[in-house]
């Protein structure tokens, strides 16, 4: 975020706003998303520490206790052993006299090279920025972020803080934080990737304790629209091949394609101690400072922001599993919500393909959100001239709902299907496909937002990459969100929306030449909560 103001005041109650939820049962309040992570009360940002051990998945996340606005940072925890039902843990990390907890990583020490293990067992070892607010009044913000580590030895019940924190001291940054720990196992050796400002700085230990720097990256490529945050470093196989690249993720705030907060990314290799840029990914990219100041983006919604992937997830599994904050620091603090503030996304699977376009990210929605699925309307083959109303499934919503549309389109053709979600209050939002741009959009300007100027001010669009003549649209909806996942998670989008009533309707809009629908399925989710 930028500048690091603690903000105390709370949004105005919100008159008149309808809910379709139980009311009165948890998780029931205006807008609350009833199967994404959200925490039980106050504000949430960055999803931090992810970490799998003995059949849990860990969510940590910047909390803070007290407000529904960013303030003190807190590691908030949750655990998950299908990473769809979340159960809410005690807060794991409190601030110190070195600062508050901002974001950081976790990882199974597996080898007990930091020495923390007790009885054979590995430590969870996490590690963190330290941000000291002291030295932020006093004027010192060149040296107020260092990095601190904390270990568990109950599986992250609770956390010892290292004796010898910080770990890293500032080296005269303003911008140096955001630690995401690796296991190298080609070097045997520790290696963490940080945020400073317009680059990465890499650095190895063997302990986890002591550690030095051996690199940094990113200066002089891709967007700079904004400071650096977030980082993520990890390998991946290409699909349908035997090669394996490194993927580096980085979120910019703000610079991002549709505005405010994104997250980019670089696919390259990395011999332990150097990140270099894969040529077949290079071709997507820019140089800093020289117009088009291009990067490559993992979502182009505007509400996919801060996010990194899970630690040891075992071999046997084989995902690399992600979650991103589902805001943008634009907004995020007055949006329309009163006991909690944001939610993550749906937990996604990421894969890296060869496109024409180059090496490319694609993100799937977990299959493990099949769980929640509940009866399943399907439509045949059909041709679509203007508007086909959807059927809501039994036991379900149009508010809480997952769709996959496959249609045929052709670039020449003005073709523009959409879908349209709209309640009693005649509110509407659409999200579709522009043959002509060959651009999915989000259409959010009919939908409130006085709340923020920065909301909706536009239509905004996600490139496709696909080349095929048939468009697929994956789409979650839970109540305040959209997620896209098109083309097989080719493109991704995700929006936040909030509507002043729960929507009730669905239907397909088609406001060019007649498009063949060739299937489409509309699926109750049930509430996780
Ligand atoms: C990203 C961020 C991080 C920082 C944290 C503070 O959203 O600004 O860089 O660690 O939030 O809450």
């Amino acid at each position: 975020m930028i500048g690091f103001i603690l903000a105390g005041c709370q949004p105005p109650r919100q008159a008149g706003v309808v809910s379709t939820v139980k009311p009165g049962a948890p998780y029931s309040e205006p807008h609350r998303p009833q199967y994404h992570f959200t925490p039980p009360a106050k504000w949430m940002n960055d999803p931090n520490g992810m970490v799998f051990y003995d059949g849990e998945y860990h969510l940590f996340y910047q909390h803070h206790p007290e407000g529904t606005t960013w303030g003190p940072m807190h590691w908030g925890h949750a655990v998950s052993t299908d990473l769809v039902r979340w159960q809410h843990l005690p807060i794991a990390l409190y601030p110190d006299t070195h600062g508050l907890i901002f974001s950081g990583s976790a990882v199974v020490d597996w080898k007990n090279t930091s020495g923390f293990g007790v009885g054979g067992k590995p430590p969870l070892v996490a590690m963190f920025t330290y941000h000291d607010m002291a030295m932020e009044k006093a004027g010192k913000s060149d040296l107020f972020q260092t990095q601190g580590l904390a270990w568990s030895n109950d599986r992250g019940r609770t956390w010892t803080k290292f004796a010898g924190n910080p770990v890293i001291p500032n080296p005269g940054l303003r911008d140096f934080r955001d630690t995401k720990v690796i296991w190298h196992e080609a070097s045997q050796q520790w290696v963490m990737v940080l945020a400073a400002g317009d680059r990465v700085r890499l650095f190895t230990s063997p302990n986890l304790k002591a550690w030095t720097q051996v690199s940094e990256f990113g200066s002089d490529v891709a967007a700079h629209g904004g400071v650096w945050e977030c980082p993520d470093l990890f390998p991946i196989r290409i699909e349908g091949t035997s090669e394996t690249r490194w993927v580096l993720l980085l979120s910019i705030n703000p610079g991002g394609p549709n505005g405010g907060s994104a997250t980019q990314y670089f696919v390259g290799n990395f011999n332990g101690t150097t990140f270099t840029l894969d040529p077949e990914f290079a071709k997507g990219i820019g140089t800093a400072g020289k117009e088009p100041e291009r990067g490559v983006w993992l979502d182009h919604g505007r509400d996919n922001y801060a996010g990194v992937t899970w630690s040891d997830v075992p071999a046997s599994d084989g995902r690399r599993l992600f979650i991103g904050w589902m805001s943008n620091w634009d907004y995020a603090q007055v949006v329309p919500t009163e006991v909690w503030r944001s939610a993550l996304t749906v937990p996604r699977a990421l894969s890296l393909h060869r496109t024409p376009a180059g090496l490319r990210i694609f993100s799937t929605p977990v299959q493990e959100l099949r769980l929640l699925r509940g009866e399943t309307v399907s439509l045949t083959a059909q041709r679509v001239t203007r508007v086909l109303p959807l059927r809501i499934p039994k036991g379900g919503s149009a508010a809480v709902s997952e769709l996959d549309l496959e249609f045929f389109t052709s670039n020449a053709a003005a073709s523009n299907l959409a879908l349209e979600l709209s309640n009693a209050a005649g509110e509407t939002y659409r999200i579709g496909f522009e043959a002509r741009s060959r651009r999915f959009y989000s259409d959010r300007t009919a939908l409130p937002k006085a709340f923020s100027d920065k909301f909706a001010s536009t239509v905004h669009y996600a490139p496709r990459i696909a080349t095929d003549s048939v468009v697929r649209m994956h789409i979650y909806i839970d109540r305040a969100s959209i997620e896209l996942f098109a083309d097989g998670g080719a493109t991704t989008l995700t929006d936040i929306v909030f509507p002043s009533q729960d929507f009730t309707r669905m239907r397909l809009v088609n406001t060019g030449p007649a498009t063949r629908l060739r299937y489409a399925t509309i699926s109750a989710l049930r509430s996780i909560w």
